[in-house]
């Protein structure tokens, strides 16, 4: 990302097998987190980057409950994690932990299914959001930056409208 430090802490959250840590790698950035509940895609993972994988923080938890360092990121970023959270008190949850861990002045890229994607990923139901609603959902200590919309399309077929945002942690203002 412009303007980010090499020594900048970034945390992919639901990172899972997503090749995203090799493109951070490649643009020289030196604390990258990967986050995930699953065991077998953090290990596909570091299968993939072999002696690389070294060189990554690797958390294998629950977003909402696993220990993370306070005020500690730079950017957070998460593509189709956040959408699984259906219930209100998940959102808030997410939403506590994202505040807590990144530092004031940091930036959020979050993508999520659009209000015209499939209501189920994965055969799991899903939130869908547009620009407006994840303004909502974050609260005001949050500023909209720059969003963009995305067809994502599945090896099986299914069409996925994907919007992404770029928020920016406020410095001071609270939730
Ligand atoms: C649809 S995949 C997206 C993977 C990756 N971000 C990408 O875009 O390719 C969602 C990921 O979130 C992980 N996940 C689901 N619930 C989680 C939770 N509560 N905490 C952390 N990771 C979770 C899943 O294991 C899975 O790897």
């Amino acid at each position: 990302m412009q303007g980010l430090d090499a020594d900048a802490p970034i945390i992919d959250v639901g990172g899972g097998a997503s090749t995203l840590v090799d493109d951070l790698l490649d643009g020289g950035y030196r604390l990258v987190t990967v986050l995930d509940l699953s065991e077998s895609a953090i290990r596909s993972a570091k299968v993939r980057l072999g002696k690389r994988a070294e060189q990554v923080i690797w958390l294998t938890g629950d977003i909402i409950a696993i220990d993370l360092p306070e005020q500690h990121y730079d950017l957070w970023h998460d593509r189709a994690l956040f959408h699984f959270f259906t219930e209100p008190e998940q959102q808030r949850q997410y939403r506590d932990r994202l505040m807590r861990v990144l530092k004031p002045g940091g930036h959020l890229i979050i993508g999520t299914f659009a209000p015209e994607a499939p209501p189920t990923c994965s055969g799991l139901p899903v939130q869908r959001y547009s620009p407006q609603q994840l303004v909502a959902t974050l609260g005001r200590a949050f500023e909209l930056q720059r969003q963009h919309k995305e067809l994502h399309t599945t090896p099986g077929g299914v069409e996925q409208m994907y919007v992404y945002c770029l928020f920016r942690k406020k410095i001071e203002e609270r939730p």
